[in-house]
């Protein structure tokens, strides 16, 4: 089968790996934003474009006669690659331009859960103007402040994280007003984050591991918001701080999101839902819904799972997935991604980066490429996250320290890491502070 991806980063790489292992696979043609090498190593055949260029995503596709096209990255799903392709007859991992809104309308999405799924959001309010956003910071105290559409994870703030006066909320409410004319602010939600996604085909789920993406820049999530810095999953794929009713609440959300938002579209849906959860001492509650594969999240799926990857995508494309069809490995995973020091912020481009993937893959851990070119003998990062390590073992903790270990020598002197992904001090405060908030709840 010649099979088609969108997109270049490490959630990309990912998936051509997990694509390629299959004898299955017969050749991988590319359309992403830059030559990421480890992909380019698997690809038939690549070209570099806009990812909302629908028209050269087509034509790059059909002449290359290629069967199944998986979506990566939100971009090119809200522009409708999908509905582009499947009008030329090709089979795609990725829902229509009108389901992405899911993602790409924060306040689509909360009416959506508001009319049809009645359950999973916090108090919310769509801002035009400044009265409207004063009241309803005053009505429930914190707030979170979203920008309604797309900001690569790096947009939203929170009040009594990143400020802590009703007037700072209020300067960020007005910036985004002068900018976009609405806004969306939310409640702030405390407890612990978790994502859930699942392959999705026709009203059927069959969901992932829950993993846990860690955000913020630094160690101890300090610093800036990023597109995420690594994620760890368990061996028994829950997290320990999450209770089973908490797993199959937020699964019976993706299940009515499915349901909502075929009913809404009038479309089958076919292609990943990916929830971003927050369980709180009064249950999960929805942060965000993304229409496509997490990253890092992707990293530890693709690692973990054991399924025939282009057979069971064919299937998720054709509306032929069967409920928790998908098998993954009843491992543990990390994965951590190495980033420029300056990152989220830009400016540190063009770092030269010698990496010996041999010796990394020799201690058991595999490389992802992200935002970073081959350069000749060496490779140049782009400025984003620019490779990440990834490893699978009995639990997190073991190979998080082994990772370290690892990374201590390896590590190119510019370029960071977060060290506490998969650690077990911080994974265990995560314990706590759910039994914590939970106890408090009479
Ligand atoms: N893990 C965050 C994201 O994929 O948006």
């Amino acid at each position: 089968m010649k099979i088609g991806l969108i997109g270049s980063g490490g959630r990309e790489h990912a998936i051509a790996k997990a694509l390629c292992k299959s004898p299955a696979h017969d050749s991988l043609y590319v359309y992403g934003s830059h030559l990421n090498p480890g992909i380019q190593k698997l690809a038939a055949s690549s070209i570099n474009g806009e990812m909302q260029d629908i028209q050269k995503i087509r034509d790059f596709f059909t002449e290359n006669k290629v069967e199944l096209v998986v979506v990566g990255p939100e971009v090119p799903l809200i522009a409708g690659a999908s509905d582009s392709l499947r009008r030329k007859g090709l089979k795609v991992v990725g829902p229509s331009q009108n389901q992405a809104r899911l993602e790409g309308d924060k306040v689509f999405m909360r009416d959506l859960l508001r009319r049809r799924v009645k359950k999973g959001s916090p108090r919310w309010k769509e801002v035009k103007d400044m009265v409207t956003a004063r009241a309803f910071i005053n009505e429930v105290g914190q707030v979170a402040v979203k920008p309604v559409g797309l900001t690569g994870g790096k947009g939203v703030s929170v009040m009594g994280v990143h400020y802590h006066t009703i007037e700072e909320a209020l300067e960020k409410v007005q910036a985004e007003l002068d900018q976009d004319g609405i806004v969306l602010l939310e409640e702030r939600l405390i407890g612990e984050e978790f994502s859930r996604i699942a392959f999705v085909s026709d009203g059927n789920l069959s969901a992932m591991p829950v993993a846990q993406d860690f955000k913020y820049a630094f160690d101890g999530d300090q610093g800036g918001m990023t597109g995420g810095m690594g994620a760890y999953t368990m061996a028994d794929g829950c997290m320990p701080f999450l209770t089973k009713e908490d797993v199959l609440d937020a699964d019976s959300i993706l299940q009515l999101t499915v349901d909502a938002i075929e009913a809404e579209s009038g479309e089958s849906y076919r292609g990943f839902l990916y929830g971003q959860f927050i369980a709180t001492a009064h249950g999960v509650r929805v942060i965000e819904f993304n229409v496509r594969l997490g990253d890092p999240e992707a990293i530890n799926m693709m690692a973990l799972l054991e399924t025939d990857v282009p057979d069971f995508l064919a299937n998720v494309a054709d509306g032929h997935l069967q409920k928790d069809k998908a098998v993954f490995a009843p491992k543990a995973s990390v994965c951590k991604y190495l980033v420029p020091a300056a990152y989220p912020q830009s400016g540190h481009e063009k770092i030269t980066v010698n990496l010996n993937e041999e010796e990394i893959n020799k201690e058991g851990f595999s490389v992802i490429f992200a935002s970073i070119i081959q350069k000749s003998q060496t490779m140049e990062t782009l400025g984003s996250r620019a490779l990440a390590i990834a490893g699978v073992g009995d639990d997190p903790y073991r190979i998080s320290e082994k990772m370290e270990t690892l990374l201590d020598q390896i590590e190119p002197s510019s370029l960071r890491h977060r060290k506490d992904i998969g650690d077990a001090k911080i994974i265990h405060e995560k314990i706590q502070k759910m039994e914590s908030l939970r106890s408090k709840v009479y």
